[in-house]
């Protein structure tokens, strides 16, 4: 070939590349794409799990013998009720993140490289939660670790805290591809897990980052311009934890005249853990 058009190509691929990166395309699913519309009625991959192990179905004896099912339709609810029962048999952190390392139900976990569970002291009394891992968390397998865990690492820093006394983790523990939202099913699917998490951890102080985060553990559809800054209370099946929403960091990276709220934010939950320590 000659050298100059081998020169063009590979500038136009990497043009290519730069243009799909910059439109958020960082993550490749398959090589190459699939025309389902030609593809017969193929089976595709579980997307959702087996039914746990270790709790066998009870049979009525007269029913005839045949397998469990092994994997579940895509949004039918199944994936919900196995994350429900998988996230309630985890009687420690350690175990949750080890269910949570082999829980198929959320499709998610195919397109992550992996599993972004906390980051942080579990014992901490301040536990923060955040919406979902992005690239950088994605690549490390630590949570709020890019720019926006940079500024929350400030935001900390100014109310006298570091990640030594804090729990970190998110509502969604893999990264969705090229950081879109986590859809609703996928949100509701991993929210036993984060609900669990919260109880294990058993923080004195809970803080939600970002409206995702506040939505999806409140369960109420305030955006986060009004709910943060108030002060409510989640009942953990346990005890009730205060808890208060915040804005993300990646907000106010975009929105840096925003701070000011935070700030106030950052010193009304100082003041609570001076209350409640
Ligand atoms: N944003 C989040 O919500 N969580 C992270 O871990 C990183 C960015």
């Amino acid at each position: 070939m000659n050298e100059s058009v081998g020169h063009d190509r590979l500038a136009a691929a990497r043009a290519l590349l730069g243009w799909y990166e910059a439109i958020g395309v960082d993550s490749i699913v398959l090589p190459e794409a699939i025309d389902r519309f030609s593809v017969p009625a193929a089976p595709s991959p579980p997307l959702v799990p087996r039914v746990p192990q270790s709790r066998p179905q009870a049979r009525h004896p007269e029913t005839p013998p045949h397998p469990a099912p092994s994997v579940a339709a895509p949004g039918s609810g199944d994936e919900v009720m196995l994350a429900r029962s998988e996230a309630a048999r985890a009687g420690s952190l350690e175990e949750l993140e080890q269910i949570l390392g082999t829980f198929e139900g959320c499709a998610l976990r195919q397109t992550a490289r992996r599993l972004v569970f906390s980051d942080g002291n579990p014992a901490g009394r301040l536990m923060l939660v955040g919406e979902a891992p992005g690239r950088d968390e994605d690549a490390q397998g630590k949570p709020f670790v890019g720019r926006s865990g940079q500024l929350l690492d400030r935001m900390l820093a100014a109310i006298g805290l570091d990640r030594s006394g804090v729990y970190i983790a998110n509502v969604v523990p893999w990264r969705p591809p090229g950081n879109r939202t986590p859809s609703p099913l996928e949100t509701e699917i991993c929210q036993p897990f984060i609900a669990r998490q919260i109880e294990l951890a058993d923080p004195d102080v809970l803080i939600f980052l970002g409206g995702a985060a506040s939505k999806a553990i409140t369960g109420s559809s305030e955006g986060i311009l009004r709910a943060r800054g108030k002060w409510s209370s989640h009942h953990t099946g346990q005890r009730e934890i205060p808890c208060m929403a915040t804005l993300h960091p990646a907000y106010l990276l975009r929105q840096p005249a925003q701070k000011r709220l935070a700030w106030r934010d950052m010193l009304a939950i100082r003041r609570r853990l001076d209350a409640t320590g």
